[in-house]
């Protein structure tokens, strides 16, 4: 990767204690094997909001991906539609979500949203996802802000503002008229030097690709920029994208068994314990260390899911065992693209998986369903 492309996959918030706490947390907690059970049939597959799936994995949403591999979406799409599991589609992908779809094949897609100024903009994402075939609306609540980035506030730099990931924007007939309307105060305008040129140069190209001129290409990254941020996003707002579709909403970024109690009592259809993968708060507790508190407040009322640390199959058994349903790949994914493209997601999934299945019944038990915190010990108790 770029300095740049890794700064932005592998960084965190601050001095990046919350991503340490986040992969502590899983070495805290060890497997306690049990032996002469029987674990030669084993089953990998959970039920998650009406589909079946042949494993509890699914692809976290990751932006940008136009920074790792060329292919960016399509690569993870064709992988996912290779090996059965769902994508998340990002609201910040390098690829119109319509685009993406069409190379998911059969596989299960989401579509995750991030709640900007607009609300007919939300309105228009949210139908574009269901005519995509998206099963769900995956909100994402920690980013009502992007968080303090060292890796990429050292380089100074920031893809949105040279119009990458910002595709679904861009293809967006809502965002495309409001693209007219002015922003800028006067005489805002930068000074031109070489670094701002060859930043309106990327633009210009990334425009033409999405079919808009150099003009719109730049009002583009302006007006994401001035609108993708709604701090003041709050449980009253819920109703509004629930009144916009039928689809499930599962609400991404809890890690405080009360939010997990008043996601269920606003009618949320399933949450992901997520911290972003430590790239929101710094010093924040680790996702693994909220779930098991949760999974106790959510008591089975809808599925809990899992992200941030997630890096072998090990990991996935002990984030179900402590209540998981199912758990979201982030960064491995990401690492794999970059090396491979679609091979190399395919190769992490493929990994993962194996792992987690001969990690099962080498543990002595035979399905990922039912587990609790009881088969794990730990560490120091
Ligand atoms: C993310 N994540 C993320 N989440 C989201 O809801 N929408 C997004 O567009 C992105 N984009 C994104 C980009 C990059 C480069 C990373 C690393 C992460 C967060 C992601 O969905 C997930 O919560 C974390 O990746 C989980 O942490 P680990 O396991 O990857 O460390």
């Amino acid at each position: 990767m770029t300095p740049q492309a890794w700064a932005y996959v592998a960084g965190g918030a601050g001095t990046g204690a919350t991503m340490r706490a986040n992969r502590a947390a899983f070495d805290r907690w060890r497997i306690v094997p049990r032996m002469l059970r029987d674990t030669s049939r084993r089953d990998l597959s959970v039920d998650l909001l009406g589909t079946r799936l042949a494993a509890p994995v699914l692809l976290a949403p990751i932006g940008v991906l136009e920074l790792v591999h060329g292919e960016a979406d399509l690569a993870v799409a064709r992988a996912c539609a290779a090996e059965g599991v769902p994508m998340i589609l990002s609201n910040q992908a390098s690829t119109p979500m319509e685009t993406i779809a069409r190379s998911l094949g059969g596989a299960p897609r989401w579509f995750q949203l991030y709640w900007s100024t607009s609300n007919d903009l939300v309105a228009s994402f949210v139908r574009r996802a269901e005519e995509a075939g998206c099963s769900a609306i995956v909100l994402t609540l920690d980013t009502t802000m992007l968080g303090w980035r060292t890796h990429d506030l050292d380089l100074g730099w920031l893809p949105f503002l040279r119009g990458m990931g910002i595709a679904q924007y861009t293809s967006d007939p809502v965002f495309r008229a409001g693209l007219r309307q002015r922003l800028e105060a006067p005489g805002a305008q930068p000074r031109v030097t070489l670094a701002t040129f060859d930043v309106l140069l990327q633009m210009m190209w990334r425009g033409w690709k999405s079919g808009l001129s150099s003009e719109d290409a730049r009002r583009s990254a302006l007006r994401f920029t001035a609108s993708y941020a709604r701090p003041s996003l709050s449980w009253v707002d819920l109703p509004f994208l629930q009144s916009l579709t039928k689809l499930p909403i599962v609400l991404k970024g809890i890690q405080h068994p009360d939010d997990a109690r008043r996601a269920v009592d606003a009618g949320a259809s399933a949450i992901v314990v997520s911290n972003h993968g430590g790239r929101q708060v710094d010093g924040a507790i680790a996702s693994l260390d909220a779930l098991p508190a949760v999974a106790a407040a959510v008591g089975g009322a809808i599925p809990v899911l899992f992200d941030s640390g997630i890096r072998t199959g090990a990991d996935v058994l002990k984030a179900l065992a402590l209540g998981a349903t199912a758990i979201l790949l982030g960064r491995p994914y990401v690492h794999g693209l970059a090396i491979a493209g679609e091979v190399g997601v395919r190769d992490v999934v493929r990994n993962l998986i194996a792992e987690l299945d001969l990690t099962l019944g080498l543990a002595g038990h035979t399905s990922v369903r039912g587990l609790t915190p009881d088969i794990l010990a730990r560490e120091g108790a």
